[in-house]
């Protein structure tokens, strides 16, 4: 089967597309994911020349400052994937269906993943683990959307993982992770995202699926990496786990400017005629002889 060229008439890029994906798996070319959160984020992924962006439910760590995935809602992801539709013309866009907004039945799951696709233009959602996550991925499949699994270290259940462990560390546990990559790709997921999960089970696993995988500290063997946008560029300060690689240092950047810029505006070197507005000689003549006026002076303050 052919697919699109990559690039149109003018040289740009091809939107990428589930086809495209695949046949990135099949000759062997990495897939690269990043999760973005906002309209400048979307505009660097872009620009960057990735494959695949997540509206992941990260969110709720790097942007809104929780220290877990699960407050994050349907409203705040919705609003942040639309942002993020506004800033992207090429990437794959994947929503992150946020906890609670697909376990309780195939109906709400559907609803939910429905509010991506029309109130953010994303081209598919993303949801965690297999078991009753199965069947639902299934029936939003069913309903026309196509779902991304994720297995391995699922954040939205670290609790009953007993933490953010690595998963996949003993025979039993890995071959729950395949159960549950191999149950989603039999529902139809066009892609499964491994966490955490051994680079040598990695390895073993993905030769056995038809889908890309796609790793988070999941080893060199998958078809594609992602790393969460704040994290790949230093922008998130507090602990970052093992499997991320820093590839910049932007958040030591932005506090040096904020600091030099409050530096300046303290010693008043901040604003100077370069960043000010002139005005007419004669305009501001004229303004200070109405500021000198009589009647001016007698107009009260506010009473707060
Ligand atoms: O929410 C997220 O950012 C994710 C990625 C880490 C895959 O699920």
């Amino acid at each position: 089967m052919s697919t699109a060229p990559r690039q149109t008439p003018e040289g740009g890029r091809r939107p990428v597309t589930l086809p495209r994906l695949a046949e990135m798996k099949r000759n062997g070319e990495p897939i690269v994911m990043v999760t973005a959160y906002d309209f400048p984020s979307a505009k660097v992924a872009e620009e960057a020349g990735v494959d695949v962006v997540l509206v992941g439910d990260t969110a709720a760590m790097v942007v809104l400052g929780y220290d877990a995935t699960t407050p994050v809602g349907m409203d705040e992801m919705v609003t942040m994937a639309a942002a993020v539709r506004r800033g992207l013309k090429t990437p794959l866009l994947i929503g992150d269906m946020p906890f609670g907004s697909y376990e309780r039945s195939n109906e709400h799951a559907i609803d939910n993943a429905q509010r991506f696709i029309r109130e953010a233009s994303c081209a598919a959602v993303k949801l965690e683990r297999g078991g009753a996550s199965v069947e639902r991925a299934r029936a939003i499949i069913r309903s026309g959307i196509p779902v991304m699994g994720h297995v391995g270290l699922t954040p939205q259940t670290v609790n009953a993982l007993g933490g953010f462990k690595t998963q996949g560390k003993t025979a039993a546990s890995a071959a729950r992770v395949a159960e549950e990559a191999l149950a989603l790709q039999a529902a139809g997921c066009f892609a499964i995202v491994f966490e955490a999960v051994p680079a040598a089970i990695t390895e073993a696993l993905v030769p056995k699926l038809e889908v890309p995988a796609i790793g988070i500290g999941a080893g060199p063997a998958t078809d594609g990496q992602v790393l969460v946008f704040h994290d790949l560029l230093g922008i998130h300060r507090g602990h970052i786990p093992k499997f991320v690689k820093r590839y910049a240092e932007i958040g030591d950047g932005m506090v040096a400017g904020v600091r030099a810029y409050a530096d300046d505006v303290r010693a008043g070197r901040f604003p100077d005629a370069e960043h000010a507005y002139s005005v007419e000689p004669d305009e501001l003549a004229a303004f200070k002889r109405y500021l000198d006026e009589e009647s001016l002076a007698s107009v009260p303050a506010w009473d707060w």
